[in-house]
């Protein structure tokens, strides 16, 4: 059935979900995730409680990913692993199932920058679906619970990060604020959910002020560990003050995108990571971009947070330019977006 097809497993591993799916030919077959309920309690990534989960849980989720795909094993051509960046014991176990079956079946393992992979998601095709994809070169913003970047992207691999945090990233303080808020982890879609109610004029957080086009949202965290400690805990205060502080994030993430939009003259702008999910984000980055006659490109929620998908389309990437790891590779829990490796 699938003689001619290039099939692609994609391992991700890097945090707390551990991801496995199928692409063949560039179309997604299957994208599993089995996401860790253990941090919950913790209202934060245990980094040695997530390694533990991703053993328990990365068998059956690729085998899961197989049977969704209606393939074995022997069908796959290449496997596709984060190699980085991310938790090293979390990362270690994907790169070694990825590595092992990799021996075990006669494939290439190809290892993929995570970073890069939340860019390529928005190449990802579902099966029949006429996806509209963004032309080279564009902008991406990524916005996760890891990383907040400003990317130049001119090809498939050739990126360069144009701004970043300089302390949280958008996504982290989103999930902190909503601890403080006694929100369950991770704590952005309901701070989303809660900014909805609130009222715009009871509370206002200082945006913060960072040079070129870098974050920093450390001094709004403060602020607004202030204003809870402050004020009662009833349920309009919590959305009063979750209304303050995403309108203080979601205006920087904004202004810092026009201004790099401006100073490359680049009209194509695309989210990336889980943040991209945040509804104010889209409202007012649609807007800018309808206001100067740009496109705006989001991919669809399932493949904006942490998935096997654009690992496995990454990988694809990278099969066709021949580049694959070698077993001697070592995983990279720090590995910037613009590095030429794995070549
Ligand atoms: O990309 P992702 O799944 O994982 C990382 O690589 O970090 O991003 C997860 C982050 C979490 O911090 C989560 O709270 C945040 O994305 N997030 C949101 C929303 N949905 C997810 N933040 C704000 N508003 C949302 N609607
Ligand atoms: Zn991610």
């Amino acid at each position: 059935m699938h003689q001619s097809s290039i099939i692609i497993l994609g391992i991700e591993s890097s945090c707390d979900d551990t991801a496995a799916a199928v692409i063949s030919n560039g179309k997604v077959l299957a994208n599993i995730i089995a996401n860790q309920e253990v941090h919950k309690k913790y209202g934060g990534v245990v980094p040695e409680l997530a390694s533990r989960a991703h053993q328990q849980n990365i068998v059956p989720v690729v085998d899961a990913a197989l049977k969704k795909a209606g393939i074995s094993k022997n069908d796959i051509t290449a496997v596709a692993y984060t190699n980085g960046p991310g938790l090293l014991g979390s990362l270690l176990v994907g790169s070694s199932f990825a590595k092992t079956l990799s021996i075990g079946l006669d494939i290439p393992a190809i290892a993929v920058n995570h970073m890069q992979g939340h860019i390529l998601a928005h190449f990802i095709k579902e099966l029949d679906e006429e996806k509209e994809m963004p032309e080279f070169p564009f902008l991406c913003l990524t916005v996760s619970g890891g990383h907040t970047q400003i990317v130049k992207v001119d090809d498939f691999f050739k990126m360069k990060v144009i701004g970043e945090t300089i302390d949280d990233a958008a996504g982290e303080a989103f999930d902190k604020v909503a601890k403080m808020l006694q929100l369950p982890y991770p704590g952005g879609p309901l701070v989303d959910k809660y900014a909805k109610e609130g009222n715009p004029d009871r509370f206002s957080f200082p945006h913060p002020k960072v040079d070129e086009l870098n974050f920093s949202f450390s001094g709004l965290k403060t602020a607004a560990s202030i204003t809870i400690r402050e004020n009662d805990d009833d349920e309009q205060t919590k959305a009063d003050i979750a209304h303050a502080f995403q309108t203080a994030v979601i205006d920087t993430l904004v202004i810092k995108c026009k201004r790099a939009l401006k100073q490359t003259g680049i009209k194509r702008l695309v989210i990336a990571g889980g943040v991209s999910a945040n509804t104010q984000l889209r409202l007012q980055l649609e807007r800018v971009m309808q206001g100067m006659k740009g496109e705006v490109y989001y991919p669809r929620t399932e493949f904006c947070t942490d998935n096997g998908a654009m690992i496995a389309y990454a990988g694809m990437q990278r099969l066709k330019a021949g580049q694959f790891a070698t077993l001697d590779m070592k995983t990279k829990p720090r590995w910037p977006i613009d590095s030429l490796e794995p070549i």
